[in-house]
């Protein structure tokens, strides 16, 4: 039997909640406390989830100090959440996206992690889907030849927040880091605020495997595409994957339909998919987490130095950035959380399972 973890989450908004109903539904783990600010959200989803509910992080470990812990949480509160978890001691800790807004407090995160043995891992990306898995191994075992180009489609309206997303398939599918950024910016307004809301960037990364990745801030479709000289492979969140090998007489690329392996717990999507990679490497300390806080940290990197390359005059600017203090602060919503805007879940709304996150029920809501 694979040895049961007990599991806590720091932040209970609508994502915080898709947590733990995730936690609650896999397999050899217990969900055992809550954290959260509000006073009257954390009583109604603790007796939701029949468990201890706390104020905060430093608070909850005072009490409990679960294997685990995922951070659900607004920017400006992961690193605090982090930190204290080390300290806590917990096993392994998970973190939503984006990492933060400052570089250096992302590299004490993963650093601190790294330093005490503790597993870092990122939350609900996309890059943990079996399917983009799936396809990503076939990309890197050749089937579809040597990878010579790739691009970033879509990349605007928040570069750190969403975009991050789109960084970490990039990185994936590519089985590189990006090593150098020039980019371009508008608005001129957003290019020169804090925030990554509204900046829309064009430009060009240079991947660690010689690639040169373009980057175009609107496109047909969203999401990353990596091509060989026959194959093209592109995740473009709905449908996640699309596959092309060859060319008809036209000269059109003919679309492939793959068939993807069956996984369980799909029904949990990529959340699912995450915490049970991340519940695996915390359980026998090795394997590859399907998004780590490394990956997270990165993506932020990639948007900070996308921002200021495009703010100084579209300069190549090398990575590991130099400047450690560079930040990019993403939206006001993501950055203090929603309830400040007047736009958080209401109360009501916390006593019942929300399956905006589930795959099935958002088709069906589309239609
Ligand atoms: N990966 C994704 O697909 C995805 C999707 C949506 C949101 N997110 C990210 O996840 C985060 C949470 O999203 P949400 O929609 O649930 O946000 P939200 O603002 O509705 O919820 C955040 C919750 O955390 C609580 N909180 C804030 N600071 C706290 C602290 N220090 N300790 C304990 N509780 C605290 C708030 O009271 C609130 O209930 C966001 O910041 C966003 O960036 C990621």
């Amino acid at each position: 039997m694979p040895e049961k973890l007990t599991a806590a989450i720091i932040g209970c908004g609508k994502l915080g909640q898709h947590y733990a109903e995730t936690y609650s539904a896999l397999p050899n783990v217990e969900l055992v406390a809550l954290a959260e600010f509000n006073d009257a959200r954390r009583a109604v989803v603790a007796r939701r989830f029949g468990v201890p509910g706390f104020k905060d992080a430093p608070e909850m470990f005072e009490n409990i100090i679960p294997d685990v812990v995922a951070t659900v949480l607004p920017g400006k509160y992961i690193y605090s959440a982090v930190m204290s978890a080390v300290q806590a001691g917990v096993r392994g800790i998970s973190s939503d996206k984006p990492l933060g807004a400052n570089l250096s407090e992302a590299d004490e995160m993963v650093d601190a992690c790294a330093a005490n043995g503790i597993v870092f891992a990122g939350g609900n990306l996309q890059r943990a889907m079996y399917e983009i898995q799936e396809a990503a191994s076939w990309v890197s075992n050749g089937d579809f030849g040597e990878i010579i180009g790739a691009s970033v489609n879509g990349f605007a309206g928040e570069i750190s927040g969403g975009g991050c997303q789109a960084i970490s398939v990039l990185r994936l599918f590519t089985n590189a880091e990006v090593t150098e950024v020039t980019a371009w910016g508008h608005p001129e307004e957003a290019l020169k605020g804090d925030s990554d809301s509204g900046l829309a960037i064009d430009g060009r990364f240079r991947l660690s495997s010689g690639i040169e990745c373009s980057v175009f801030s609107e496109s047909a479709v969203r999401g990353v595409d990596v091509w060989s000289e026959d194959s093209l492979v592109r995740w473009g969140w709905d449908p996640p994957i699309s596959v092309f090998r060859g060319f008809d007489k036209h000269g059109s690329r003919i679309q492939l339909s793959p068939a993807f392996s069956s996984y369980e717990w799909g029904e949990y999507h990529y959340l699912g998919a995450s915490i049970r990679s991340f519940l695996e490497v915390v359980r026998s300390g090795r394997g590859q987490l399907a998004v780590s806080g490394h990956d997270l940290r990165q993506a932020l990197e990639v948007a900070i130095a996308s921002k200021y390359s495009a703010l100084w005059g579209s300069v190549p600017l090398r990575l590991p950035l130099p400047d450690r203090s560079l930040q990019l602060i993403p939206s006001r919503a993501r950055w203090l959380g929603q309830d400040p805007n007047g736009s958080g879940q209401p109360i009501d709304e916390a006593h019942i399972r929300w399956d905006g996150y589930m795959p099935e029920k958002r088709h069906v809501a589309g239609k």
